[in-house]
């Protein structure tokens, strides 16, 4: 069997980080703000409008570590940005943000998706992911693709004390994926995995139609495990 593990000084980096959550007064940024939160970490969310921020950002309450504020000031005043924000915004909102985000680790969760009666699918991205669009609207930042698959209710629900759960990370530099993959890995019971180059992001984007498909008929909140490697 193989290990996955982090080696220890990325641990302590990402022990360090502000994570900063654009969109992050939804549902995924909430619950990644609060869990990350829990493990330790300072989060700034981040909004198009602070007062939402600030609200959002109380909902969590203890531990203190939550603030919110204006997306442009989470882009500027985090050390890696989460980009949570819903497909139809994603470009726009990213092209909004260059400047603050230059130099900045971006992780990308966003599920290019669609719904109607049969359920979720995933719609065409021209530059192949939302991962690769963001790579493409930011080239002065490193663009990672994770947290796809995890369950903001389970993030949010209280009685979860651990999340049951493998976080694929895809990108092209190495440094970025590890830090990425320590940072999911402070949250009980995720497991950052690799699985690859930003360009095979678009698979794992639309996966997550499967997944929907998944919780709709066994009415489940479904996570990935991937077999074969170490925790
Ligand atoms: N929900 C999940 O379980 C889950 C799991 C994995 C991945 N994801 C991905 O995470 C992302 C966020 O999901 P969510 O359920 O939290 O979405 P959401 O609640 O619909 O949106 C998150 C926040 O994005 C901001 N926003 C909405 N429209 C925007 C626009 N056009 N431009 C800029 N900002 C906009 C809003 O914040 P303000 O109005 O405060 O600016 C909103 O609170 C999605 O791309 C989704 O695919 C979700």
């Amino acid at each position: 069997m193989a290990a996955a593990q982090v080696p220890h000084q990325i641990a302590d980096e990402a022990a360090r980080l502000t994570v900063g959550i654009l969109g992050g007064t939804g549902d995924q940024g909430r619950g990644l703000a609060r869990r990350l939160a829990m493990a330790g970490n300072r989060v700034i969310i981040g909004s198009r409008h602070p007062g939402r921020a600030a609200a959002a950002a109380d909902t969590i309450g203890s531990p203190p570590h939550v603030t919110g504020g204006h997306n442009e000031e989470a882009a500027g005043d985090a050390d890696l940005v989460i980009a949570a924000v819903p497909w139809e915004g994603h470009a726009d909102l990213l092209a909004q943000l260059t400047g603050p985000l230059e130099g900045k680790i971006v992780v990308d969760c966003v599920n290019p998706l669609a719904f109607d009666s049969r359920g979720a699918y995933p719609v065409p991205v021209a530059e192949g992911s939302a991962a690769q669009q963001a790579a493409a609207v930011l080239p002065g930042s490193t663009v990672v693709g994770a947290f796809h698959h995890v369950s903001a209710v389970l993030l949010l629900d209280p009685e979860v004390d651990t999340m049951d759960l493998d976080v694929l990370v895809l990108g092209d530099d190495r440094h970025a994926t590890d830090l990425v993959q320590a940072l999911a890995e402070r949250i009980p019971g995720m497991r950052g995995v690799y699985a690859g180059r930003l360009r095979n992001c678009g698979q794992i984007e639309a996966l997550t139609a499967n997944l929907v498909s998944i919780n709709r008929r066994y009415k489940a909140h479904a996570g990935l495990r991937i077999t074969d490697i170490e925790a």
